[in-house]
């Protein structure tokens, strides 16, 4: 143990895959969404998530809408719902999907939420569950929720294991680790989230044929998570040339942390199927 190790001096000796969890003071919007917006969208503390339950749309609510009076994100948050009857689960039911499940997307690290509102906005009848336990980040995101008047997101602020636990057998279409905490020196890399128990975690959560789409810019890790994926039994690397893992998949979103190129290498993207 040492003293740049996240969980030096703590009781609890789980491995952290994530450094702070809150960083400058929010904004008073910020906070404000934090207790207002978030507890709407939150993904339940404990027990099974319910798909269903988790993304119906919230009842009607009657204060704070259309007074003048200051803005209540809840309640806007409503409005949305009550106005929008095409976007999200709505657009879900619509005939070119029949009775289908909507499609579920989980990202899990979304840090300040720019990749998960961005392919949100871009994908209305989709679910996306975003996990992030940096308290600034989710603020930062709850702020483009609202902005864009999303539905179809979900919130967990926290560790996505947990999340990952929880979700029903075979729900889950798609998972995005857009560059995850590298945790470059040696002693840090049993903190890196790609673990085998992990994978197992999602397979049991990845209905069949699902993706998991993995990028870094980090040279070990991509080498560390790709020998990883393919030694698991449930998993398929999707690359057929170097193009592929070179390049980013169609619609993709680069964030600002992703232009930021702090690693060590390009950026690596690697896709996997569960067969
Ligand atoms: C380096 S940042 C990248 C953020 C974002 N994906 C992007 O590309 O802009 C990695 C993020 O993953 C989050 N993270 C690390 N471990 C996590 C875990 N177990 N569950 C959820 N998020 C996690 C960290 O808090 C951090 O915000």
């Amino acid at each position: 143990m040492t003293n740049d190790d996240p969980d030096h001096g703590r009781e609890h000796r789980a491995q952290r895959s994530f450094g702070r969890v809150k960083g400058r003071p929010l904004s008073s919007r910020q906070a404000g969404l934090v207790e207002t917006l978030l507890p709407h969208l939150s993904v339940p503390e404990q027990g099974p998530i319910d798909l269903e339950e988790l993304f119906a749309p919230p009842p009607p609510c009657e204060e704070g809408v259309g007074g003048g009076g200051p803005m209540n994100p809840a309640a806007t948050f409503a409005l949305f719902a009550e106005r929008s009857p095409s976007v999200g689960l709505a657009a879900d039911a619509s005939p070119a999907r029949g009775k289908e499940a909507p499609f579920t997307i989980l990202e899990i690290g979304f840090g300040a939420g720019e990749h998960l509102v961005a392919q949100a906005g871009a994908h209305p009848a989709t679910r996306f569950i975003g996990v992030e336990p940096f308290l600034n980040g989710v603020a930062a995101c709850l702020a483009q929720v609202e902005d864009a008047g999303l539905q179809n997101i979900r919130l967990h602020e926290g560790d996505a294991r947990d999340v990952v636990a929880r979700l029903p057998d075979q729900s889950t279409d798609l998972v995005y680790i857009l560059f995850p905490d590298p945790w470059p020196k040696k002693r840090h890399w049993k903190r890196r989230l790609i673990q085998p128990d992990f994978l197992d975690d999602l397979t049991r959560v990845l209905k069949p044929g699902a993706e998991v789409r993995f990028a870094t810019d980090w040279k070990h890790y991509a080498a560390a998570a790709l020998e990883t994926f393919v030694k698991h039994p449930r998993f398929v690397w999707l690359a057929e040339r170097a193009a592929d893992w070179r390049k980013p998949w169609p619609g993709h979103f680069a964030t600002r942390y992703q232009e930021k190129k702090l690693g060590d290498t390009a950026p690596i993207y690697l896709r996997f199927s569960t067969n």
